[in-house]
């Protein structure tokens, strides 16, 4: 684990406030759908910084990490048939975009199931990680290529609750 923190909680505080009201004067969605687990402390921060506040939130479960580091490739999704996806404009919401499966094929998904618009936020992204063509349409801090942790990221369920974000080893 690093030393001092990648990000503190007073930037990820100042970064959050800022990014709610972005979000809010850009996109004029109906739901927010939060990506279980590493979202939700996220979630919780975002949509109290932004200006409107009667809005639908959804949490739906994604895991394609199993508890390693390396992707098994295969996306499984749960709880999908409990949110109003059909003509609604979606803000899709997830901790991390890494090599860019899970929201991409999360995105396909909620247009496939007939979503008016969906666009994503990510509070980090790891850029150099790509592994298929996706840009987050909403991004809180670009990272350079390494496992970090805090913040509702976890590694094997650990750390999940630290208020700064820690690097745990480059990638
Ligand atoms: P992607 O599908 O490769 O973009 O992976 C995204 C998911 O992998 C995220 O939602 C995280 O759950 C997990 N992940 C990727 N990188 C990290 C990291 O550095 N720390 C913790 N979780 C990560
Ligand atoms: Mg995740």
């Amino acid at each position: 684990m690093s030393k001092e923190p990648l990000l503190t909680s007073a930037q990820i505080f100042e970064r959050v406030k800022e990014l709610g009201k972005e979000i809010s004067s850009r996109y004029d969605f109906d739901i927010i759908v939060s990506i279980l687990t590493g979202a939700f402390i996220f979630t919780s921060d975002l949509c109290r910084a932004m200006p409107r506040q009667n809005m639908g939130i959804y949490f739906i479960k994604a895991s394609s990490y199993g508890n390693g580091m390396e992707s098994t490739r295969e996306l499984k999704i749960s709880g999908l048939d409990k949110v109003p996806i059909k003509g609604s404009r979606i803000l899709l919401v997830d901790d991390i975009v890494d090599s860019g499966r899970t929201l991409c094929e999360l995105v396909q998904k909620f247009k496939d199931l007939g979503a008016q618009e969906v666009k994503s936020c990510a509070f980090l992204d790891k850029a150099d990680r790509r592994e298929v063509k996706f840009d987050t349409d909403f991004t809180g801090f670009k990272i350079p290529n390494a496992f970090v942790v805090g913040y509702g990221l976890d590694y094997a369920d650990e750390y999940r609750t630290f208020p700064d974000i820690w690097t745990l080893f480059e990638q």
